[in-house]
């Protein structure tokens, strides 16, 4: 939600800021803007709603000179998307700018006393109350700029990842954060800030992760200072960056959604590359190892996440009790954290998140560790919060994710899954030695599948464009394939917006059946397994009410395409891993279906990737 970015050194700011933004326009994109200063006596602020290109083209032949500025890309909270609500915001003599992402909860009771005190305000912005109150201070109190940031952070309640420039002080960019991301590079002589290292990868690969209320004094002179909002000196922990330039470029696909479906044999591998051998027999998660005790006797497992990271929990909870044998539920993180939960000392609660920044994720994990909770993580992004807050956990390395619809991080969050519930019923007893050995070949097996899956594309870019109008659709799918069915409803919606709903096949006639004529598409797994009968009278009521069925099939399969309008291979494997297979016929679809209908496959409307305010 909202990015922000900023650029002090010798080089020319705008550049900078401008490709900065463009990086991290996935996190909102319904405005743009940067102050750009360019000596003492003149600050340029321009601002535009739309995106970061919109902001471009107005900017146009404007001057773009200065060696330090800020910039914004926004997810609208408080306040229309247009051009008096981008950011920055400034004081009320323009001299102090301010970028923020994240909410000021109190920001209308400082309002009303600021406006008592003579400020007058131009947007519906919380943000612009911020650097009014901090301007308050700065000319009241006549202290520094650092020292009227930290004193008006302490009058605030809320989420901040701010950025805040001075005429005054045109060798500074003072920023803080909590609940926020913030990430500072070093360079030589130089310093970059962002909501993520994605702006800075290029230009240095040492960085600072900026920790929960901590404020850092970034000078283009005397370095780099963080201090505590309570003024405690902290010493900067320099660390270096593994992300590579290259995975934030498209690589020749027309969208990053489609590379990121395309990656996912990579993907995939790479989430169990060194933790697991199949002719060795053995797995071996090392972020969980000193916890897999306490795992193993634990009462009960909740799993919190949000969105399409909701659906992989869901999929781990068959996981767990199949392989494990261990209780557990799945909340939805921003239910779980209002509804007074009893959470035990003795349960062990897994956050699934790509980001790793999610509020209501995060929210929930403080929460359980207030009770005495074991805290584990399922995070992609390396070093985010989620990671940090939690006691052990494992990265799901799946790479950048910039597509906004979740892709290859889903189905590698459901592999580490996977491989955490085979650790520890292999600990607790729980599965035989020959489905354990015969998971880690189909596991190890996954990549070339979904390279074979793959090579579909074409077909299922056909079945894309037969259904491409569809005002509705329904997914269906019964055990761990529930999940899935639930994902590519979502993945359907959140890209082309067509509504779909996903189902447990066999609740369609307590309720949806009543929607399906010969108008309404329905995808079902009707894969090989436990189920499948089941399923395939599923597909005979979806067929005698005229429905149309598109069916995700096990190669070789011959009943369902005889009853199923159309159908989708997926290669053979063992039951618990087809959800992964399952999943990207979905994902292929929903892309097809939202390119024919000109969507913004990669910046659907109204979302953003990392959703930082609750
Ligand atoms: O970063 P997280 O995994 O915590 O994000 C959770 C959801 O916001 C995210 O999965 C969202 O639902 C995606 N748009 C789904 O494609």
């Amino acid at each position: 939600m909202c990015g922000i970015v900023g650029y002090i050194g010798n080089k020319k700011a705008y550049p900078v800021l401008i490709k900065g933004l463009s990086r991290l326009e996935y996190r909102g994109y319904d405005s743009a803007g940067i102050a750009l200063l360019e000596n003492q006596d003149k600050l340029n602020v321009y601002k535009r709603a739309g995106k970061v290109q919109d902001l471009v083209d107005y900017i146009g032949d404007s001057s773009t000179e200065g060696n330090v500025g800020i910039g914004h890309t926004r997810w609208a909270t408080h306040g229309l998307p247009n051009d008096t609500n981008a950011h920055p915001h400034f004081s009320s003599d323009g001299n102090i700018m301010l970028v923020h992402n994240g909410i000021i909860e109190n920001y209308d009771i400082i309002k009303k006393e600021l406006t008592k005190r003579g400020h007058s305000f131009q947007t519906e912005t919380d943000t612009e109350v911020l650097v009014h109150l901090i301007e308050e201070v700065y000319k009241k109190s006549g202290v520094s700029i650092e020292e009227a940031v930290r004193t008006s952070l302490n009058e605030v309640h809320g989420a901040y990842a701010i950025a805040v420039i001075c005429k005054d002080t045109p060798d500074k960019i003072i920023c803080a954060r909590k609940s926020s991301p913030l990430v500072i590079g070093v360079g030589e002589d130089e310093y970059y800030v962002a909501s993520d290292a994605t702006p800075i990868v290029e230009y240095t690969k040492n960085v600072v992760y900026l920790e929960d209320e901590q404020i850092a004094i970034v000078d283009k002179n005397n370095g780099l200072r963080i201090i505590s909002i309570a003024n405690v000196e902290v010493s900067p922990y320099i660390q270096e960056l593994e992300l590579q330039l290259e995975e934030l470029e498209k690589g020749g696909y027309e969208h990053f959604m489609l590379k990121e479906i395309y990656e996912q044999p990579r993907a995939i591998h790479d989430s169990f590359r060194g933790r697991l051998n199949a002719s060795e027999g053995w797995i071996s998660l090392g972020g969980i190892k000193d916890y897999e005790e306490q795992i193993a006797n634990a009462d009960r497992i909740i799993i919190i996440a949000c969105g399409t990271s909701w659906h992989a929990g869901l999929v781990g909870e068959y996981y767990f009790e199949d392989l494990a044998r261990i209780p557990v539920e799945v909340e939805y993180a921003s239910e779980f954290r209002y509804r007074n939960p009893v959470i035990r000392k003795n349960d062990v609660v897994i956050a699934v998140s790509q980001s790793g920044e999610t509020a209501d994720t995060m929210a929930a994990l403080k929460m359980a560790k207030a009770e005495g909770a074991t805290l584990l993580g399922i995070v992609n992004v390396v070093g985010s919060s989620i990671s940090r807050i939690t006691d052990a956990g494992s990265y799901t390395h799946a790479g950048p994710e910039i597509g906004v619809a979740s892709t290859k991080a889903f189905t590698t969050q459901v592999t580490v899954l996977a491989m955490m519930a085979m650790a520890i019923g292999k600990k607790r007893g729980t599965i035989s030695d020959k489905r354990f050995n015969n998971l880690l070949i189909e596991m190890e097996a996954l990549p070339t599948k979904i390279e074979k899956l793959l090579k579909s594309n074409d077909y299922i870019q056909g079945i894309a464009e037969i259904y491409k109008d569809a005002s509705n659709a329904l997914f269906l799918g019964r055990g761990s394939a529930f999940p899935i069915a639930l994902e590519g409803a979502l993945k359907l919606k959140e890209i082309s917006y067509i509504h779909a709903e996903g189902y447990p096949a066999a609740e369609m006639k307590h309720g949806p059946i009543a929607l399906i004529d010969e108008e309404m598409p329905v995808f079902v797994i009707a894969t090989k397994g436990p189920h499948y009968e089941k399923v395939v009278s599923n597909i005979q009521e979806v067929k005698a009410r005229k429905g149309k069925i598109i069916a995700v099939v096990t190669k070789g399969d011959t009943a369902v395409r005889e009853i199923a309008d159309h159908f989708i291979e997926i290669p053979d494997t063992d039951d618990v891993l087809v959800p992964i297979l399952a999943t990207v016929p979905f994902q292929l679809i929903s892309y097809h279906i939202a390119v024919m209908r000109e969507c913004n496959v990669d910046q659907p409307r109204n979302l953003a990737k990392s959703v930082t305010v609750e």
